[in-house]
């Protein structure tokens, strides 16, 4: 069991956050909603508690609360916005409504400390002084035994500590990026104060999921079905190196795969790990299927009907194994349990591989339920997984068919994913691509509109294709990527002269929202 810190979600957009930067301390933590039950909580034995910030007053008829257990525990805490209120609201102190919301950044002035403490200001607030403030509500009595740590121009207790207990709050939130150094005191508290040793790096991670795996699965075979996607391909190498050749995977070539994908899975698990993958060509199964549908759900809806029907057939032909890999990652555990994030589940509902059976009698192994997409990530380098797929972009379980607007014929299909190639390619070459890239994802559409152009004298009537390129941290909002006007010149000469039916070039210059990241 890694050395791990807890923490309590009171209903913050920014918790998943929190969580991130604790991990990206190397410090094992778990998010949990704030009333869940302590023996759960105290399941991953913490070293000590972050509360989270949240949208209620601490005065309202059934806000959330810091429950006794923690404030019992003996061990530190370190409350953000809600979390300081509701901390000084158990402990005695006074929270009242601000004459105003402060809402942006805001300027802290750290405050010594007493002069027999040693220091000149509190280590954990050291490297701090512009921070993101966003709440209503604010201490204006501390608790006793506290001392106020900073102050902002909107409020005397910016910061406060109680420093033997090692109780701290902040009305500020140190885990977003505006406030500049605030991941150095979430690691300041989780390791300095609380003592976490940070273990949690990809190798640690790898031999705790080993240990796991072989745990549940015994010495029963199971199956994988790898999508090309980073999480499924992660998790089927995670199994594959717990348990090796009890692993069958199971990779369904849809024929609606980008350019060369399909092989480099092929070669990325037979040649690079050395495990057993059945391939599937099913691109005429899929693609007389799409026959005659231009309707965007009802293609999805067929590709994932297919995709469940032809994978049941392979499982089958294997010999019904006892369980089966999924690539399940962190956030979406999140969100299916946290407080009410509804809206956040449905956003990210996509699956990575279209959906599997849901009838099937098979046990799920999902070694990736606890890392969060960077750390899956790393662990997909340290198993030594092919770069090309590790740092691969997002790529939707229904394929190429939400990128070939109108009906998915062989030919349009053909030809969508030929300019593609040529996007990536002038892309790869600029730098735009892969680990460390500004670009988060790029791809051609192919519309199922017709304009005339002229080429060689002649009077073309073809198709547009247009590029869509973003940048995101998270997928859920994105800004239109400025991609240098020499690169997109030249893929655009490249697209129009290289691939037959396109006779015309557009880039998206829509932002998400209000548009989608796919066009469907
Ligand atoms: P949108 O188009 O909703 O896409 O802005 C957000 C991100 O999700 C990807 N996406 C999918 N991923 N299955 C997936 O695994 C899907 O059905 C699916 N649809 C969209 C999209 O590529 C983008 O990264």
């Amino acid at each position: 069991m890694p050395q791990s810190i807890a923490i309590l979600d009171f209903g913050s957009q920014y918790a998943q956050i929190i969580a991130r930067r604790v991990r990206e301390a190397q410090v094992y933590c778990e998010l949990f909603p704030w009333d869940a039950p302590p023996e759960k909580i105290l399941s991953i034995q913490p070293k000590g508690f972050i509360l989270s910030g949240g949208p209620q007053s601490v005065y309202e008829e059934n806000a959330p609360y810091i429950q006794k257990f923690i404030l019992e525990s003996g061990l530190p805490i370190l409350g953000i916005c809600y979390g300081m209120q509701a901390l000084t609201h158990a402990l005695g102190g006074k929270v009242d409504p601000s004459s105003e919301r402060e809402y942006g950044h805001a300027e802290i002035e750290l405050l010594p400390l007493r002069p027999d403490s040693g220091q000149a200001s509190h280590p954990l607030l050291s490297a701090l002084s512009s921070v993101w403030m966003s709440h209503g509500d604010k201490v204006t009595q501390l608790p006793e035994g506290f001392v106020a740590l900073a102050k902002s121009g909107n409020s005397p207790y910016a910061a406060m500590g109680d420093l033997k207990r090692k109780y701290f709050g902040v009305q500020f939130h140190p885990e977003v990026n505006h406030t500049p150094n605030g991941s150095e005191l979430l690691r300041r508290f989780a390791v300095d104060l609380c003592g976490a040793t940070p273990d949690w790096t990809p190798a640690n991670i790898i031999d705790d999921a080993v240990e796991k795996i072989r745990k549940q699965v015994g010495g029963e075979r199971v199956l994988a079905a790898v999508s090309g996607g980073v999480d499924s391909s992660v998790a089927a190498a995670l199994v594959h190196k717990a348990i090796g050749d009890q692993l069958v995977c199971v990779f369904v070539d849809t024929g609606l795969l980008r350019a060369g994908e399909g092989a480099q899975v092929a070669s990325a698990f037979r040649e690079g790990l050395g495990a057993e993958l059945i391939t599937v060509d099913a691109a005429d199964e899929f693609l007389g299927a799409l026959k005659g549908v231009t309707e965007p759900e009802a293609k999805r809806k067929i590709v994932g009907e297919k995709f469940i029907r032809i994978f049941e057939r392979e499982a089958k032909n294997v010999g019904q194994p006892g369980f089966l890999v999924q690539g399940t990652i962190y956030p979406d555990v999140v969100e299916s349990s946290g407080p009410d994030r509804s809206k956040a589940a449905k956003i990210k509902s996509h699956h990575n591989v279209g959906g599997l059976p849901e009838d099937m009698q098979f046990e799920l192994v999902e070694p990736l339920r606890y890392l969060f997409k960077d750390e899956v990530r790393l662990v997909g380098e340290a198993l030594g997984l092919n770069q090309g797929l590790v740092w691969r972009q997002p790529f939707p379980g229904p394929g190429l068919t939400v990128r070939c607007l109108g009906e998915c014929t062989p030919e349009r299909v053909s030809r969508l994913r030929a300019a593609d190639q040529i996007l990536l390619e002038e892309l790869s070459k600029a730098g735009f691509l892969g680990k460390g890239a500004q670009t988060s994802q790029a791809f051609v559409v192919l519309l199922p509109v017709r304009s005339v152009g002229v080429m060689g004298d002649q009077r073309t009537y073809q198709e547009a294709a247009a590029i869509r390129a973003v940048a995101t941290d998270d997928f859920m909002t994105a800004d239109w990527a400025r991609l240098p006007h020499e690169l997109l010149a030249k893929t655009s000469s490249r697209i129009v002269n290289e691939v037959e039916g396109i006779n015309r070039v557009v880039y998206d210059i829509t932002s998400k929202p209000p548009a989608t990241i796919e066009w469907e």
